[in-house]
């Protein structure tokens, strides 16, 4: 089988300068959705047709591995059949046994399960269609069916008769179409129509009068080929979509505080006995282990979570591995390349990035740890700061095991701070501290008696 996935159009009532179906669901082009569909179904090519906005889509795809995607260029939306035309010259059309299955780029929520049914029923010698009883046909393709239920042909609305516009079962787009027939049919349709297309649709009553069998398999679920042309439409599907992963976040058995508040924008994956509390957002790949607890108001993007990590409420976590029994937050801030070993504490109002903290460390209180090495047991004081920028250029601050850090020091980077180096509070660090010593880096207190206040001037 191979796919092709229109995705030519513009979209006007997106009022975008992106591609429509660069627009996303759940954290993904709707594009890249249907693509992973059709990968899913083992398509040996994808063959998407762009046009609008296609150098933007081409640069998404640009960065994963693509090799199975054929870019269609249409210059000229000239309807849907003319579309499928631009793709059929890199079709294997000789192959009697080769499917192809047209797909859109603006229905992202196309299950595999269904489009296996419109595989299945598809032989060199029929086709099949997916449509939908809708609740409102209006301007779809009605399905006209003879006296014997038999489908021979799609009329969209601007062409249908009266009649023909009371039919409520509509043409969702989608079908599965041997490809030699379809190469030979696609030659002969025409664009003498309301809108001087050239429309896959009329490929229809070509092969009913050459009966050739037409299957129609209805949907019940109309959202599943809902198609997305306005800003309306994408957010039912986003909600259609976050639904049913709050769905199978449930089904796996975790515990979802109240599964409406959770939103997965990306690849959510959980261990047993994981607590997610309200206004949670995943994004990206997140990993978490069993037992992770994961606090109110939280964002969570391309991490890793061990087992029994606790992320306490209000926190950020944005590239990171947190190693198991690790409690983050409540109100921390972990920026990427952060990698928190097993038993670290991070408190409220700390930041860190590109710092890895070895087993049982803490930053409890106030802090930035920036481009960072800490050791096992180590403690950094309340209002710590790892200056790692000089301006120009960053640069690194390692630490031992057991170092302590007093508060509201700062450590002027490149510095290193050897096993159970402790530093006084108040301390600026820019010499390395040996083993065991403790280092004052402040000028000395001074009492000055007898000193008086200023006085305010009149
Ligand atoms: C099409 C069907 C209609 C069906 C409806 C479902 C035809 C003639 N009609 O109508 O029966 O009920 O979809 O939504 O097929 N596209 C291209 N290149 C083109 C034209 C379209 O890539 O030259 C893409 C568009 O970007 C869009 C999709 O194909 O994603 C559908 O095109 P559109 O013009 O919206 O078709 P409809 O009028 O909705
Ligand atoms: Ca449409």
């Amino acid at each position: 089988m191979e796919a092709v996935i229109l995705a030519a159009g513009k979209g006007t009532r997106m009022y975008s300068d992106k591609p429509k179906v660069l627009h996303s669901i759940g954290g993904r082009p709707m594009l890249a959705h249907v693509v992973m569909v059709a990968r899913a179904l083992r398509a040996q090519k994808i063959h998407a047709v762009i046009g609008f906005g296609a150098e933007q889509i081409r640069d998404y795809f640009a960065g994963e591995d693509s090799t199975d995607l054929n870019w269609v260029l249409q210059e000229e939306q000239l309807g849907t059949g003319h579309a499928v035309q631009q793709a059929v010259t890199a079709i294997d059309t000789i192959d009697p046994d080769n499917q192809v299955l047209v797909l859109y780029g603006d229905v992202p929520l196309i299950r595999s399960t269904t489009l296996q049914q419109l595989l299945d029923q598809t032989d060199k010698d029929s086709l099949t269609l997916l449509t939908v009883q809708a609740k409102d046909p209006a301007g779809l393709g009605r399905i006209i069916r003879d006296a014997s239920g038999q489908v021979t042909a799609i009329v969209e609305e601007r062409d249908a008769s009266v009649e023909q516009k009371q039919i409520n079962e509509v043409n969702s787009g989608i079908m599965c179409v041997p490809a030699s027939r379809l190469a030979h049919w696609l030659g002969e349709i025409d664009n003498d129509n309301d809108q001087s297309e050239y429309y896959l649709t009329d490929i229809i009553a070509l092969a009913a009068k050459q009966k050739i069998q037409v299957n129609a398999i209805k949907l019940s679920d109309e959202i599943e080929a809902q198609g997305v042309n306005d800003k309306s439409q994408l957010a039912l599907l986003e909600r259609h979509y976050q639904m049913s992963n709050q769905q199978t976040l449930l089904d796996q058995g975790v515990t979802l505080r109240d599964p409406a508040r959770v939103e997965v924008r990306g690849d959510l994956s959980c261990g047993k006995d994981c607590i997610i509390d309200v206004n949670v957002i995943f994004e990206g790949t997140v990993l978490l282990g069993n037992n992770v607890l994961v606090g109110a108001n939280t964002i969570i993007k391309d991490a890793k979570l061990e087992d029994g990590v606790q992320i306490l409420p209000g926190s950020s976590i944005d590239g990171a591995v947190i190693g198991a029994s690790a409690s983050v937050g409540p109100y921390a801030r972990i920026r990427p390349g952060t990698v928190l070993g097993a038993n670290v504490k991070i408190g409220n109002f700390v930041e860190t990035k590109n710092a890895r903290f070895g087993n049982g460390s803490k930053a409890n209180h106030l802090a930035y740890i920036g481009d960072a090495e800490i050791g096992e047991n180590c403690n950094i004081g309340a209002g710590t700061i790892f200056c790692n920028y000089d301006g120009a250029n960053k640069h690194k601050t390692i630490l031992g095991d057991n170092v302590f850090i007093g508060s509201n020091s700062v450590l002027v980077a490149p510095v290193k701070l050897a096993d159970n180096a402790f530093v006084a509070a108040g301390s600026a660090i820019n010499c390395d501290v040996p083993p065991e010593h403790l280092a004052v880096g402040r000028g000395r207190q001074r009492n000055i008696a007898g000193w008086k206040r200023p006085t305010k001037k009149d």
